[in-house]
């Protein structure tokens, strides 16, 4: 509703929308209703599949039901984007990759940094050796606080859901610094706890019957984007509270922060945050070389590159493309497009998926075991 259907209208001369699948009849019509023009509505992913006029799907459904919607679209012969994160597990994810890489339709996963202007110029600094051979990264990823509660409403706070938030989340992050490495990640270790969203014996299980309400940052707003498409139904009640589940007192079990290190197979290391603490939403990376640093925030759109014995050379990007997904999406869909006319394979293909995931589940498993390096190889094996 708020990418792909956009970007595939302002597509139009190369794409059509032409169908979508969604089980929940409220959010179904909203949908329809939205995106206007003559969009077939189906319950059911299988309909939507035998509808001879779909030669492409997006799977966009939550994280833990990508595996078997991409095996269906890959038995039905489709071409498939599939949302971040691949899966929720190794095991998917690799029978995912298998299917993907032995079938002759296009799989590209929606990591749409990759095709984001601020992390193509620093794959092209990096590439240009102008700071030398890549020797360390360190990124944080910082969510924006609101933003940070509302998984911890939804259903992301199981990890049977979302995999946790580094995979539901940090995923994007893992995948920008495994492309610009150029490199697979074969350890990681992590730290990490549920600190700041723990149960608050003062508060009430929903907002509305909440005495901390009118001081608490995390408060459910009615009024608010709650990172959740609004069916019209909801639009027309705006002063009926939707999801107000406390984000405190909610049962969960994912992580709100962690702390971790990981190697790449060609020596470069990378150290990493994740927090959902923030004022504003933010991604900060440095990637040092042998001869030089590049530092950059997408918040700031900010991108700084200090090559030894040269000059400073900072550049600022436009208002526009300091949002969290840096204005990619478009560029992910018309390269999907491309590769489906014929062109090159997509960068953020199912291996891409696969490095970013093991990272990310590993450094989960590592969290359980206070820290402990885990090998993230024996996963990784055969891939390429
Ligand atoms: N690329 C990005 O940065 C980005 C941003 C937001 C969400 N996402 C991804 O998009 C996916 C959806 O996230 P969301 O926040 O929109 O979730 P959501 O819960 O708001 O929407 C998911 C929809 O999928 C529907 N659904 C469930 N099972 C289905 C099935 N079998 N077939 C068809 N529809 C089904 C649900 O009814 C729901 O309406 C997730 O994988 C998420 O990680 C990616």
């Amino acid at each position: 509703m708020y990418f792909f259907g956009p970007d595939i209208q302002r597509n139009a001369d190369r794409a059509k929308l032409v169908a979508l699948a969604e089980p929940d009849q409220g959010r179904r019509s909203s949908a329809i209703d939205d995106l206007g023009g003559d969009i077939r509505a189906y319950g059911d992913i299988e309909e939507l599949l035998g509808d001879p006029k779909v030669d492409a799907v997006i799977i966009a459904s939550p994280d833990f039901t990508h595996q078997e919607l991409l095996d269906k679209a890959l038995d039905a012969g489709k071409h498939v984007i599939c949302e971040k994160p691949m899966a929720t597990t190794l095991d998917d994810a690799r029978h995912m990759a298998r299917r993907a890489q032995a079938a002759p339709q296009v799989v590209q996963i929606g990591f749409m940094l990759r095709y984001a202007p601020m992390f193509v110029r620093i794959k092209e600094i990096v590439d240009s050796g102008i700071i030398g051979d890549l020797v360390q990264v360190s990124a944080a990823e910082i969510i924006e606080y609101y933003h940070g509660a509302s998984f911890y409403r939804r259903w992301q706070r199981f990890r049977k859901n979302s995999g946790g938030l580094l995979v539901h989340k940090a995923c994007h992050a893992f995948d920008v610094v495994n492309w610009i490495v150029g490199s697979a990640p074969t350890q990681v270790s992590a730290t990490g706890n549920n600190d700041t969203f723990v149960a608050k014996p003062d508060a009430a299980s929903r907002c509305r019957d909440c005495s901390l309400a009118p001081t608490c940052p995390a408060v459910y707003r009615d009024d608010a984007y709650n990172y959740v498409y609004p069916t019209v139904a909801e639009r027309a009640n705006p002063g009926e509270l939707g999801n107000d589940i406390c984000a405190f007192n909610s049962e969960k079990d994912i992580i709100d922060n962690a702390t971790g290190m990981a190697s790449y197979e060609n020596g470069v290391r990378l150290s990493f945050n994740f927090a959902t603490t923030g004022q504003r939403h933010d991604r900060r990376f440095m990637f040092v070389g042998q001869r030089g640093v590049v530092t950059a925030s997408q918040a700031d759109g900010t991108l700084v590159v200090e090559p030894v014995g040269g000059e400073i050379e900072t550049t600022v990007l436009p208002e526009e493309l300091r949002d969290e997904h840096g204005g990619g999406d478009e560029y992910l869909l018309q390269s999907f497009l491309d590769s489906v006319a014929g062109g090159e394979p997509p960068a953020a293909d199912v291996v891409a998926g696969m490095h970013s995931l093991a990272l990310a589940l590993g450094a989960t498993e590592s969290i359980d075991r206070d820290g402990a390096a885990v090998d993230l190889r024996p996963h990784l094996e055969g891939l390429s």
